[in-house]
Formats: structure tokens, C-alpha cells, sequence
């Protein structure tokens, strides 16, 4: 969602938020805007569309100042249009501010302003800020300790104050934001990506912070305007990870890291004779592991395809009944939830709102907090107790792959773990880390399937309006992520099913030439769902299957086969996905669009 970044330093500051900005795009947006504090008066340019209609503007319109603000904005309140765009500004133009979240008293608080005679220029909750800061006073940061007692949602804002040109002030209730200190310069941010480039050392905002930043000190006060400190954390992501580093689109460099991305994963959690996994009871005490009697998975879209594949491996491997929810769903159920109920909150970002949601009611239910997530320092990590850091590094497309796949295998650490604490471990943990060990290299395997394969494979998607994808057991969830791959980046419909399900309603779509994807699973559900493809053949359709080595069965039922290495069954979802990532990948390049930054889509989805 919206991208911000802030600057105070020596440097030309035009250059440097258009940088941050083409840095924070992949979170997804719709207009973008800028700020810079100039000697009269603030400077303000924005545009409707992508970065490069702001980068014309800043060509044929320049500003220049050394402090200023970016923002790409992903609408809520009003259209993306260039009068909704950020900065918005108060009436004086004296207050610049840049916002990511919404206000949820944003009626009430235009109505006040419009009783009171301001004449709002825009339909953005972020203009009501910027009104309600302008027409108080003292210093911008004594503007915002007056005005927050009347926001009320979730925000993350950075503002600027033409009497004070050397400073930055930036505020956060939800939406984060983060502080790059740099050498002779500063810098705020919605996330590290934007930071990397120009330094390592970063203060994470909490909620309630206020942030004074300068070119050589930052100040930060809590709501009540007491002085604060926070810790200074280093990132240890390398900048040319957010590069695209000779590939076409980040998606595709992405699925590429994957065989990485999970070697990095196995190693961080194996003990040191690489014999069993070094997660012993997560963090968790004896007592607390004797109390846990369920496990509950929350997350969202991608995430949530990960957790109904934890599902498989952790019953299976733990004997504890694991219930799978969709946060935004959970949040606002009853669950049962007390102290013998272990719950994970399953996010990349680590700043998905809802799931953060999720987490916090479930803290203070008292049950035992954990999360699976990628981003080190993210609201998801600070807020649980016991983390589990997926290794894939930055994931910039939209499109969730290597974070995904890395989800996937931390499901099966967090398993061994548990078992080991709980006294459970025999060959099977054995079987299974060997099996971690040698993952890497089967998908190395699975990424080599020929390009003329796919080309068939696009062939028989890309034509079709609307196709399903069906799999059963572990490999169901598979089916309901390649179905959502192709959805997000292709803007075709496709459905997931679980293969049984067909004949109790999708089978009516069937007819000549309707896309069966078929995610083959072993065991005694692989003949189950070479029946279902059957009677899809049996009715037009076109099927395209992804199957392991072993299944010659599928020849006789399937048009075209994209084969995969077989491994533990608990691990088959890992190498399976990885064909349906490129299919989809391929589709969308084939029709032309936007692969990294589909359209209505966001990265880090801040607001419910
Ligand atoms: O950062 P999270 O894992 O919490 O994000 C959850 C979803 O928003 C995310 O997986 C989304 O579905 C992706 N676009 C999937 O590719």
C-alpha cells in the first residue's frame, strides 16, 4: 500500500524521494506526489498514474531544497486523481503531509472542518491532517502532539512545516514507518526497501511515537511529549537484493531465488550437527508446551494457502488439532482461545493489519504467540513473543513466491520442533531434515522445466476467459495458490478446488476446451483425482497436469504434463507450486502486463 519516504540532508532532496519512491512501488499505488521545503514557500508537485508522470512534472516543473517528502498513494477515500494525490496540504499551505492508513473518524472530522469554514480541496482523509496541523501552533511536532488526540484509525504520516525548514516530523498509529539514520543525513520511510541504498542503521517507530528528524539528530517523544528512546537495529539485508539484477521482471528473479531462499531457510533452523531442527518448543517453556492442546494458523491470501498446508504437517506430525482461519475472518469470530492454544500469525510482510490483528486479540487471550514472517523487525515480529524468520530476503513483486515456498518449509521446522520439545522425535524427523537438506536442489530441478512446455502450457490459458485448478489432500492448497498466482497477475478468473468437490457444482463450467489445471498429489488420492480428470475429459476439457516423476498414469488423461521431482509427501507442496508460479508468470508476460505491480494490488496491505 502507500509508500512514503523523508529526507533531511545535504543532497539535492528531488533525486533522492524519486529514488525512494521507484523503491517503495512495488507495495502498489496509483498516484504519487512530493513535498520539498523550498526558501518561500513548500514546493509541491503531484500526478494521477504511474512514477514517470511525476518524474515529467519534476522535469518540467523542478523544485529544489535539501528537506521534502514522497508519497505513492494507493486510494481509499476518494478517486486517484492528482487533486487526491499526496502531499495534501492545509489551507495556508504552510503544512505539507504525507499519509498511509485511514482515519476512521474522517466524517466527523470533515464536517467539523467544513462548520468551521475550511474549504477542502480534496475527497483524502490525509487533507484533514494537514488542515487540522495548520491551524494549530508552536512547532510542527507540539502541532501533532495537540491534533492526536483526534485521529482516530490507523495511520503512519510524515509531515513537513514551512517555518521549519530543517525538519521532518513523522507519527505512527497502526502503518509503519521506519527511521534510516545515515551519515550527515536522515531519513523516514513505510519500509526498509527504500532505506538499504543509503544506509543500514534504522529505528523501527512503535505506535505512538513522534519522531522529530533533522539532518544531524533525531528527537522522539511519546503522545504525552516525553523524550523516548528507541533501539538502533541493523538491517542485514544486502541492497542488491531490491535490484533486479539482470532479470525481467522481479517475479521472475523471485521464483529463481527459491532453491536459495529455502537452503537459507533449513540452515538458519537446523542444530549444529544438522540432525534435527534448532527451534526447540519455539521458545516456549516446558509448562506452556504440557498446557498446548490445539493450534490455530491465521494469515491471509498467499499466507493463508501456506497455513492450510501447515495444517497437513503439523496434525500429521504433531497429533495437535490445528485450525486454519482467514484473519480478517478470525478477528471478528469468538474463537477459543486460552493458554493451551498456540497461535501463529503467518505473514511475509509482517504487516498485514488484519493478521496483526488477529495476533494482538489473540495475545490477550493469553494463548502462546508465534509468528512465520520474513521481515525482521516488522510489527508481526516485534508483536510475538517467539518468531520464526523465513530467509527468502526482500520479496518485491506483488506476486508472493519465494516467501511462500519458505512459509511452507517453516511449517515443517515449527513441526520437528514441537516434536522435539514434546518428546515425540523417531526416524520420520530424521527422514524429514534430510529431506529439508536435499529440497533446495529438487527445486532446483522443478525450475528447469523447458520454456517450450510453458509456452503450451500459456497457449492453453491465455485464451480462456476463466479455467480450474483442482488437487487434493496437501497438494489442495496448491491448487488454491497457482489458481491465485494467475488471478493476480493475469486478471484471469481461475478457481481452486479441492478435486472432489468438482461434481457438486464447477463441473457445470466444463465444455470444449475449458483449462482443467490439475495438481496431482501420490497415494491413494492420485487415482481419486485421475477419475475427476476423466470425467473432465469426458466432458471437453483441456488438462494440464503437474505431477511428480513417478505418476506415467497421467499421460492418458492429461494434454500436457509439467513434471516435478518427488519428495516427502509433507514436502511435495514446495516443489509443486513452483511450475504453477512460472505458468502464471508466463500467461501474464504473454498478455502483456504489468507482472510486478498488477493493477488494485498492494504488497504490504496496512488497512483492513
Ligand atoms: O504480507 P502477508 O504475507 O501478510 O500478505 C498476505 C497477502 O496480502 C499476500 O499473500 C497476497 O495474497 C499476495 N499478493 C499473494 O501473492
Amino acid at each position: 500500500m502507500c509508500g512514503i519516504i523523508g529526507y533531511v540532508g545535504p543532497d539535492e532532496v528531488v533525486p533522492v524521494l524519486l529514488d525512494g519512491l521507484r523503491r517503495l512501488e512495488y507495495r502498489g499505488y496509483d498516484s504519487a506526489g512530493m513535498a520539498v521545503l523550498g526558501h518561500d514557500e513548500i514546493g509541491i508537485l503531484r500526478a494521477a498514474g504511474k512514477l514517470g508522470n511525476l518524474e515529467q512534472k519534476a522535469y518540467h516543473e523542478p523544485l529544489h531544497g535539501k528537506v521534502g517528502i514522497g508519497h505513492t498513494r494507493w486510494a481509499t477515500h476518494g478517486a486517484p486523481t492528482e487533486a487526491n494525490a499526496h502531499p495534501q496540504t492545509d489551507s495556508g499551505g504552510q503544512v505539507a503531509v504525507v499519509h498511509n492508513g485511514i482515519l476512521e473518524n474522517y466524517g466527523r472530522l470533515r464536517h467539523e472542518l467544513l462548520d468551521a469554514g475550511v474549504e477542502l480541496q480534496s475527497d483524502t482523509d490525509t487533507e484533514l491532517i494537514a488542515q487540522l496541523l495548520g491551524r494549530e501552533e508552536g512547532s510542527l511536532a507540539e502541532r501533532v502532539l495537540a491534533v492526536l488526540p483526534r485521529l482516530e484509525g490507523q495511520y503512519a504520516v510524515v509531515a513537513v512545516h514551512q517555518a521549519e525548514p530543517d525538519v521532518v516530523v513523522a507519527f505512527r498509529n497502526g502503518p509503519p514507518l521506519v527511521i534510516g539514520l545515515g551519515e550527515e543525513e536522515n531519513l523516514v520511510a513505510s519500509d526498509v526497501t527504500a532505506l538499504l541504498h543509503r544506509t543500514r542503521r534504522v529505528v523501527y517507530l512503535e505506535n505512538g511515537d513522534i519522531a522529530e528528524i533533522r539532518r544531524d539528530a533525531l528527537r522522539l517523544l511519546d503522545v504525552s511529549g516525553g523524550e523516548i528512546e528507541r533501539a538502533v537495529d541493523t538491517l542485514v539485508w544486502d541492497a542488491a537484493r531490491v535490484e533486479k539484477g539482470g532479470y525481467r521482471h522481479f517475479m521472475l528473479k523471485e521464483i529463481f531465488e527459491q532453491p536459495d531462499a529455502i537452503r537459507n531457510t533449513v540452515r538458519a533452523y537446523l542444530d549444529q550437527e544438522r540432525r534435527g531442527v534448532n527451534l526447540d518448543g519455539l521458545g516456549f517453556s516446558r509448562e506452556e508446551l504440557v498446557r498446548l492442546r490445539r493450534i490455530h494458523l491465521v494469515a491471509c491470501g498467499t499466507s493463508w494457502h501456506a497455513c492450510l498446508v501447515g495444517k497437513f504437517v503439523l496434525e500429521e506430525l504433531t497429533g495437535l488439532p490445528t485450525e486454519v482461519d482467514y484473519a480478517s475472518e478470525y478477528r471478528y469470530r469468538t474463537p477459543l482461545v486460552g493458554d493451551d492454544v498456540l497461535v501463529i500469525g503467518v505473514t511475509q510482510s509482517g504487516e498485514t493489519a488484519d493478521t496483526l490483528a488477529a495476533m494482538e486479540m489473540a495475545r490477550e487471550a493469553g494463548a502462546l504467540l508465534a509468528t512465520v514472517c520474513n521481515v525482521r523487525g516488522s510489527s508481526a515480529w516485534r508483536l510475538a513473543p517467539s518468531q520464526i524468520l523465513t530467509q527468502a530476503g526482500p520479496e518485491i513483486g506483488v506476486a508472493s513466491t519465494k516467501a511462500f515456498t519458505t512459509q511452507l518449509v517453516a511449517m515443517v521446522l515449527i513441526a520437528l520442533g514441537l516434536r522435539s520439545a514434546r518428546g515425540l522425535a523417531d526416524e520420520t524427523d530424521a527422514e524429514l531434515v534430510s529431506g529439508l537438506q536435499r529440497l533446495p536442489q529438487a527445486v532446483e530441478r522443478a525450475l528447469a522445466i523447458d520454456d517450450e512446455i510453458f509456452a503450451l502450457g500459456t497457449e492453453m490459458l491465455a485464451d480462456a476467459t476463466d479455467s480450474l485448478y483442482l488437487g487434493r489432500g496437501i497438494l489442495y492448497p496448491i491448487a488454491l495458490e497457482g489458481a491465485l498466482k494467475l488471478k493476480e497477475i493475469s486478471y484471469l478468473h481461475a478457481e481452486g478446488y479441492p478435486a472432489g468437490e468438482m461434481k457438486h457444482g464447477p463441473i457445470a463450467l466444463l465444455q470444449e476446451g475449458f483449462p482443467v489445471v490439475a495438481v496431482v498429489p501420490g497415494g491413494t488420492n492420485r487415482n481419486k483425482l485421475i477419475s475427476n480428470l476423466m470425467e473432465a475429459r469426458a466432458r471437453g476439457a483441456a488438462v494440464l497436469a503437474v505431477a511428480d516423476e513417478d505418476a506415467d498414469e497421467i499421460a492418458d488423461v492429461a494434454d500436457l504434463t509439467l513434471r516435478v521431482p518427488k519428495v516427502h509427501s509433507l514436502l511435495q507442496p514446495v516443489v509443486t507450486v513452483v511450475p504453477l508460479q512460472l505458468l502464471a508468470y508466463h500467461v501474464a508476460v504473454e498478455l502483456g502486463l504489468d507482472v510486478d505491480q498488477p493493477r488494485n494490488l498492494a504488497k504490504s496491505v496496512t488497512v483492513e
